[in-house]
């Protein structure tokens, strides 16, 4: 059993996504993909209406998700924590515990552009474009983690 957790801000936009994606390329119960926010702003919300939509569009459903914060038991609770951007990195570093943690956690850009430690740019603000953007840099990277991690 592998476990892989997603990380962005609010988890309503970005880290949604990389877990439906996630989820879309795997055929197996073998590995559990969840997501989180390090704010609680949203909590308990479904994903934006933007997110929804460009998911749909590709066919998969993240409409039932609900958002929740990242703790800190979630470092022993997976195994892979991918963040979507350098201020989550902080954020997510800050409430490791020891160099375990420490480890667990990636920026998930570098799977597709090695050392970059690029953002995948927050979209909220933005228009949809930006969901189109965001969701064909996650749906390259998933691919990749897929195989690197022999994920199924
Ligand atoms: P996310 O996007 O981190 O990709 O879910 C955001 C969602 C909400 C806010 C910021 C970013 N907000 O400030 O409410």
């Amino acid at each position: 059993m592998t476990k892989v957790l997603m990380v962005c801000l609010g988890n309503i936009c970005r880290s949604p996504l990389a877990e439906g994606i996630l989820k879309s390329k795997l055929y197996s119960s073998q590995t559990i993909v969840d997501s989180a926010g390090t704010a609680a702003y949203h909590q308990g919300e479904k994903p934006d209406v933007r997110s929804i939509a460009i998911a749909k569009k590709n066919g998969i459903d993240i409409s039932k998700q609900k958002a929740k914060k990242f703790l800190v038991q979630d470092f022993d609770e997976f195994d892979y924590i991918y963040v979507m951007d350098n201020s989550n990195y902080k954020d997510v570093l800050k409430l490791a515990r020891n160099e375990v943690d420490k480890s667990k956690v990636k920026l998930i850009l570098n799977e597709i552009f090695p050392d970059d430690n690029l953002d995948v740019p927050d979209p909220y603000y933005g228009g949809d474009f930006g969901f189109k953007k965001v969701y064909e840099m996650l749906d390259d990277a998933c691919s990749i983690i897929v195989k690197k991690n022999k994920l199924q």
